[in-house]
């Protein structure tokens, strides 16, 4: 079923977004690290892929203690990832090859190697002092107050040269920028207008409802549900270091510096329960177009909970809010890791036929494993700050395996983190040769997306979700498909009343079952999802 071209809707509404983490892209200078060159090298996979637009996370100068999140110098490619030219570059192959180019933007804080903070903590005169978060210490002499950083211990971290505190949501050496100050303000839209001047078409916004925290400075409450496993920074909840009311206010300016430019997106990165998150679309739209849905990071995989958690995110949206999707990003398990290989699979075909924009993870289109990563090549500061490791993002951040060659041709030499141990089998070369692999459907799921209208546009609606089965059905303009999920590992079957579901199956999940007649019976494959079209007349 192809529909006429839609004309109203934005690339951004259309599109598919796909997630690079650039060190484990392609390393093209052969250091073992990924870099732009590299992205520029593989922008023919994607382009084939058939994505629309990529979202690279940070690639500027950085002392790299959080890997890119730190950035010094915001105006600058790092040269561990090449030089402003080959961004130019980048852009530029991206663009002729149809792809749009989404940059990340951390404005919550620099590293502590920014000039900016260099002078704010030269001394309490600086004329920068309050670019950053500085206090005095407790009566007591301890922290100001209880605040925790994300990263563990106290957000606050004591200069003892000027005998105060700055804070800091993540590691100490990346302090938090002070957004009430509009000079912090102004700095960043200069660099946002620095990067879109020259033609990116984007950003995501690292930790936006971090932004601005209480003037108060009041302590947050201890959290009553904090046990054992908890991330030790759970220990409160953040009441007053994140979500706060003015912080609408400066998304609000951001939008309007992105909105100076014609057709440019800017999404956001919030964890916040769904009812919190879709007030980061802004009063009267003017926040984030897309506030990252989290949802299916971390749902269970089982037809109940994805039918409620799509139905409240639904249900929650404000009139004209856009929805979007991610499965995966650099900071969680891997999908394939949590629900295993097959179910991934089928992970594929829901991302790509809820409503809304969806995003994929560099990597995920193949199938890569979550990695176990042996104790001594840990890299993430999270990993090793953590008693137990257990929150370490490592596993998630592993090389690209291109194909069956020595580091599966992202390097030539050892990579900075290991490959998956099945990379000799499990590698896109591999994949683009078997009909059947996860690559393909990928493919097959973003090919049909782009030219069908219901995916595109239609309207959501679940028409069951009992145990292991989730079914819906998208419609537009007299047009539906039928959605068929078994999350389970048993065949399953499904008798529909007389006259109730015909059509024909448009994919499936494993490959090889399309154009099959639907009538009546619904015969699924043990982890197998199907798309129906169906008849006109079919009464579901
Ligand atoms: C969110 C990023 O996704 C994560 O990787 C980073 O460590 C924190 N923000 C701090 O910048």
């Amino acid at each position: 079923m192809k529909l006429e071209r839609q004309t109203d809707a934005r690339w951004w509404q259309r599109g598919v977004i796909y997630q690079i983490y650039p060190r484990s892209f392609h390393d093209m200078n052969g250091d073992g690290v990924g870099d732009l060159a590299g992205v520029i090298h593989r922008l023919p996979y994607l382009a084939e892929l058939g994505v629309d637009a990529i979202w690279l996370s940070p690639v500027f100068r950085s002392p790299m203690a959080d890997f890119g999140y730190d950035i010094s110098d915001y105006k600058t490619i790092d040269p561990l990832f090449g030089t402003l030219e080959d961004c130019d570059r980048l852009v530029e192959a991206a663009h002729a090859q149809g792809l749009k180019v989404i940059l990340d933007l951390v404005p919550n804080h620099t590293s502590d190697q920014h000039p900016w903070f260099t002078e704010s903590r030269a001394g309490r005169a600086n004329p920068k002092r309050d670019w950053y978060i500085w206090r005095d210490g407790a009566p007591d002499g301890g922290a100001p107050n209880n605040w925790l950083s994300d990263f563990g211990g106290s957000a606050w971290q004591y200069d003892p040269a000027s005998d105060q505190y700055y804070y800091h949501a993540f590691l100490a050496s990346q302090p938090d920028l002070n957004w009430r100050n509009p000079e912090v303000r102004a700095a960043i839209y200069d660099v946002m207008r620095f990067w879109l001047a020259r033609g990116i078409d984007g950003f995501r916004v690292d930790v936006i409802w971090h932004l601005i925290k209480d003037d108060q400075f009041r302590d947050n409450p201890v959290n009553p549900a904090f046990g054992a496993g908890s991330p030790p920074h759970n220990a409160v909840i953040p009441l007053y270091t994140a979500d706060r009311p003015e912080v609408h206010e400066v998304i609000a300016e951001m939008r309007s510096v992105i909105d100076e430019f014609a057709g440019r997106l800017l999404i956001g990165e919030i964890y916040l329960p769904i009812e919190k998150l879709v007030a980061y679309y802004g009063r009267d739209l003017s926040g984030v177009h897309l506030p990252f849905n989290f949802a299916l990071l971390s749902a269970p995989w089982e037809a109940g909970s994805l039918a409620k958690l799509i139905a409240d995110y639904e249900a929650a949206l404000p009139t004209g809010g856009w929805p979007n999707w991610v499965l995966g990003n650099h900071d969680r398990p891997r999908i394939a890791g949590r629900i295993g290989p097959r179910q991934a699979r089928l992970g594929a075909m829901l991302l790509l036929t809820l409503r809304g924009t969806p995003t994929i993870y560099y990597g995920d289109e193949i199938g890569l494993q979550q990695v176990a990563i042996p104790l001594e090549r840990l890299h993430d500061p999270v990993a090793t700050s953590v008693p137990d490791h257990a929150l370490g993002r490592d596993g998630c951040r592993t090389p690209m395996q291109w194909d069956g060659s020595a580091y599966a041709g992202f390097s030539a030499v050892e990579p900075w983190l290991p490959l998956s141990d099945d990379w000799r089998e499990r590698n896109a070369a591999e994949q683009k040769h078997d009909q059947r692999s996860i690559y393909w459907l990928y493919r097959r799921l973003i090919e049909l997306r782009r030219s069908n209208q219901v995916l595109l546009q239609g309207s959501y609606r679940t028409i069951l979700a009992r145990g292991d089965l989730l079914l819906f059905i998208r419609e537009y303009s007299g047009h539906r498909l039928l959605v068929a999920l078994n999350l389970g590992n048993d065949p399953a079957s499904l008798n529909f009343e007389e006259g109730t579901l015909r059509g024909r199956l448009v994919l499936s999940s494993s490959l090889d079952r399309e154009d099959e007649d639907v009538d009546g019976r619904l015969d699924l494959r043990d982890a197998e999802g199907v798309i129906i079209s169906l008849s006109q007349d079919a009464e579901v």
